[in-house]
C-alpha cells in the first residue's frame, strides 16, 4: 500500500468516526488520534523522507490539504454538537420569570473614610479646605522644613520607612534612595506645601494615609490616616486653636463631651498641646480602654514654630498659626467601640458589613 492510499484510508475513516461521534469529547479524542503528536496524521507526515524523492511533493501537498480539512470538520462538528445541546436544554429548561431575583450586595463606605468625610464636614463648615500633598515625600519636607534637622533626637518620634535606591533590592543590599525620598510618617509635611502655594489667610486640613516603621499589634499600624490642620493668619492665637478643637470634639462626640489640654512637645509647634476627650467607654471613672485615666488622647496641636512659619514663606512677627494633627483610624475606634486597629485594615467582610447604615 502506498503512502498516498493510506493518506485517502485515513481521511475517509476521519470523515466517518466524525459523523458518528455524538459528544465534544468524543470530537476531543478524534482530534487527538488524527492530528496529535503521535496521531496517525502526523505519523504518517514524518514518512514523506522514505519516499522516492519525485513523488514528495504531491504526497506532502495532499497529506496538508487533508489536515486542513479535517481541522475545519472538527471544529464545524464541535460546534454543530454544542448547539444541538444548548437546543436540547432549551427545549427541557423552562425560565420562570416570577422567580425572586439574585440579591444583590450594595456595597459601602469604610468606616474611617466616614469619619474622614464627618471631618471634612465639620471643618468646611468653618471654612476650611482640603489641601492634598504626596505620600512619597521627601525627607526635607517630612522633617527638615518642620524643624526637625538630620541627627536630632526628635527624628525618633518617627520610625520612617525608607524609599530605596533603584537597583539596590536586587542587589540584594537594600539602600535609602539617595534623593531622599521615603514614605510620609505624618501629614504635618502638607502644612509646609500649604504654606507655600497658598497666601494668608490659610485655613486648611490635610486627609492622607501615613506610613511608619512599626511593630504591628492591636494598637499601631504600619499604615494609618492623619488629618492635620493648619490655620495661618494675623492674630492668631492659642485661644482659637482651643475653640476650634472644643467645637470638633462635640459635633463629633456630642455636645457633652468632655475636653482638656495638656501640654505636649512637637518640634514644629511652640507651646505644644495634646488634646484629650472624657473616656467613651467609661465615662471617665477609668477603664482598660483608657488606661484607668478617665481620658483619651485623639491628637496633638500646637502655635506654628517660628521656624516653620519662616520655611514656609512668612514672617513669623506679622502672622501666627496654629496646628493639629489627628488619627480618624483612632478616633474611628472610640467611636465605635473597636479594640484593635488591625481589623480596620483587615478588608473582613464580618467586620465591615457591621457597619453599613454609617455611610
Ligand atoms: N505630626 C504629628 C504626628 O504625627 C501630629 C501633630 C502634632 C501634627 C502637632 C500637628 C501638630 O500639626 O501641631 O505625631
Amino acid at each position: 500500500m502506498s503512502v498516498s492510499d493510506d493518506l485517502d484510508r485515513i481521511a475517509t475513516d476521519a470523515r466517518q468516526a466524525l459523523t458518528a461521534a455524538t459528544d465534544a469529547a468524543a470530537v476531543d479524542d478524534l482530534r487527538h488520534e488524527l492530528l496529535g503528536r503521535s496521531g496517525q496524521l502526523t505519523t504518517l507526515l514524518r514518512q514523506l523522507g522514505t519516499l522516492p524523492p519525485d513523488e514528495r511533493p504531491a504526497v506532502g501537498q495532499r497529506a496538508n490539504e487533508i489536515r486542513r480539512e479535517l481541522e475545519v470538520a472538527i471544529g464545524e462538528r464541535l460546534e454543530a454538537l454544542r448547539l444541538t445541546d444548548l437546543e436540547a436544554r432549551l427545549a427541557t429548561e423552562a425560565l420562570d420569570m416570577s422567580a425572586p431575583g439574585r440579591q444583590l450586595s450594595v456595597g459601602h463606605v469604610h468606616p474611617v473614610q466616614t469619619m474622614m468625610r464627618d471631618l471634612r464636614e465639620i471643618f468646611h463648615a468653618y471654612g476650611f479646605e482640603v489641601f492634598e500633598g504626596p505620600e512619597i515625600e521627601t525627607e526635607e519636607y517630612n522633617f527638615e522644613l518642620l524643624n526637625i534637622p538630620p541627627d536630632h533626637p526628635a527624628r525618633d518620634l518617627w520610625d520612617t520607612l525608607f524609599v530605596a535606591e533603584p537597583g539596590s533590592v536586587e542587589a540584594g543590599r537594600p539602600e535609602p534612595a539617595q534623593d531622599g525620598t521615603i514614605l510620609r510618617t505624618h501629614t504635618s509635611p502638607v502644612q509646609m506645601r500649604a504654606m507655600r502655594a497658598l497666601d494668608a489667610p490659610i485655613r486648611v486640613i490635610t486627609p492622607g494615609r501615613c506610613f511608619r516603621y512599626e511593630a504591628v499589634d492591636a494598637g499601631h499600624g504600619f499604615e494609618f490616616f492623619q488629618v492635620e490642620g493648619l490655620v495661618v493668619d494675623r492674630d492668631t492665637s492659642l485661644a482659637d486653636l482651643k475653640g476650634m478643637l472644643e467645637e470638633v470634639a462635640r459635633a463629633l462626640y456630642g455636645r457633652d463631651v468632655r475636653t482638656r489640654f495638656r501640654p505636649g512637645y512637637y518640634p514644629f509647634t511652640e507651646p505644644s498641646v495634646a488634646f484629650d476627650i472624657g473616656c467613651l467607654v467609661c465615662g471617665g471613672e477609668g477603664c482598660p480602654a483608657c488606661k484607668r485615666s478617665g481620658w483619651m488622647t485623639i491628637l496633638g496641636a500646637g502655635m506654628v514654630h517660628p521656624a516653620v512659619l519662616r520655611n514656609g514663606g512668612f514672617d513669623p512677627a506679622e502672622y501666627q498659626g496654629y496646628a493639629f494633627g489627628m488619627g480618624p483610624d483612632r478616633m474611628t475606634m472610640l467611636r465605635h467601640g473597636i479594640g484593635d486597629i488591625r481589623i480596620l485594615f483587615s478588608a473582613d467582610l464580618r467586620f465591615l458589613t457591621q457597619f453599613g447604615g454609617g455611610s
